[in-house]
């Protein structure tokens, strides 16, 4: 197994998942890769570690280029199991001198793990640690997405290793963002911000404020997922310097799920009134799309409008899950509306209204509702909405 230089001495020694399809619900069809990397100085610093399963792909990256045992630092920026499942594995072969991981990250390898006796060693930002010839400096990044998440910077070599941040899931046997399909990578740095750290919008405009501040040069941007930022990190940092300050592309989604197609119905009549509105818009049933999909593309959308028909007083299961999925990542900042279906009590409008308004979205009125099945005129109220919501948009995307 190969490891991959990075620069002088710095490899990267993780391992690729290619066959990861859930990742806590979040689907990943192209699977992804648990980033780790190795620095060979004085002290041999091993960045990071991998699942457990992949343990041994790591250690043979490793012995590529050096006997494991021979490691001297373990750093952990983040506990989360998919980069500290094999770590106790790792502890007991390497016996290392220092495990080094931020406050909240030593308490959560102790509940993690329960090995009090560890070396842990309390990143801070401002004490840096010598390798040798290298230098690690550290960055706290609480609740980005775990309150022990921290990034390293190697000094000398500008690499800011950020964890979770940054990163895809993305298996390829290239490593550099230079390497993969444009479309694809930002296609997945998307949907990955999406999916995890929307909710910590406000901590990300935070964190990349105090980075410019710092002055810090970062010539690599190494993530514990997906691939290397060597030739466009700029790219990464601007993307999410838009998704954490919410702004939308001026497009809509109309979200919906549909009994026996008369909600479809009308949600084609209020795409119809997007496009007289002259705004481009995406029809997504929830049946055909993935959650964590659908989470991709409302972070770019200006407008989400839902719709669902009633059952049993409440909203259809994919919906009402989708729902529970959308408020707990917490969009804001954008234009909404709602319409279903019913056929006597008729609360699925009132309930995605609700919905709407706990995210703080703008609606532009109070829904539509259709008994049974909507004729001609319906439709055209379907499309007076549509064009409701086009004209808000517009509205919002002039402010800007
Ligand atoms: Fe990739 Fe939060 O773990």
């Amino acid at each position: 197994m190969n490891p991959v230089k990075l620069t002088e001495n710095v490899y990267w020694v993780g391992a690729i998942d290619w066959d990861v399809r859930d990742f806590h619900g979040y689907s990943t069809n192209r699977g992804t890769t648990y980033n780790a990397f190795l620095i060979m100085d004085e002290k041999i610093t091993l960045i990071d570690c991998v699942k457990k399963n992949l343990k041994n792909d790591m250690l043979a990256r490793i012995s590529e280029v050096v006997d494991p045992a021979k490691i001297d630092y373990i750093v952990v920026n983040h506990v989360e199991m998919d980069h500290s499942g094999c770590l106790p594995d790792i502890v007991e072969l390497v016996q290392p001198e220092k495990i080094i991981c931020s406050k909240m990250g030593e308490k959560a390898l102790l509940q993690h793990f329960h090995q009090k006796d560890w070396p842990y060693e309390i990143a801070k930002p401002g004490n840096d640690i010598s390798l040798g010839a290298k230098t690690l400096s550290f960055l706290e990044t609480r609740m980005l997405h775990w309150p022990d998440s921290m990034f390293t910077y190697l000094v000398e070599d500008q690499i800011l290793f950020s964890s979770d941040a940054f990163g895809e899931h993305l298996a390829s046997s290239e490593r550099f963002d230079d390497e993969v399909d444009q479309a694809i990578l930002m296609e997945e740095l998307t949907k990955y911000y999406a999916n995890i750290l929307t909710l910590y919008s406000p901590l990300v405009r935070k964190l990349i404020t105090k980075v410019e501040e710092m002055g810090l040069e970062i010539k690599m941007i190494a993530p514990d997922h997906g691939v290397i930022w060597r030739t466009n990190p700029s790219m990464a940092i601007e993307a999410y310097k838009k998704w954490s300050h919410n702004e939308g592309d001026g497009d809509a989604l109309i979200i919906y799920d549909t009994m026996w197609h008369s909600t479809e119905h009308m949600a084609k009549g209020v795409g119809a009134g997007l496009q007289d509105a002259g705004i481009s818009y995406k029809l997504v049933n929830l049946r055909h799309n993935h959650r964590s999909d659908v989470m991709r593309d409302v972070l770019n959308a200006s407008g989400i409008i839902l719709g669902c028909p009633t059952l049993n007083n409440g909203l259809l299961p994919r919906m009402a899950g989708f729902l529970m999925y959308m408020r707990g990542l917490k969009p804001t900042n954008k234009v909404g509306a709602a319409f279903g279906s019913f056929g006597w009590s008729g609360e699925s409008v009132k309930l995605l209204n609700q919905a709407m308004e706990d995210m703080k979205f703008d609606l532009v009125d109070d829904g539509l509702k259709v008994k049974y099945v909507p004729e001609e005129n319906d439709l055209s109220h379907c499309k007076e909405l549509g064009r409701k919501v086009g004209q808000a948009i517009k509205a919002s995307m002039d402010k800007k």
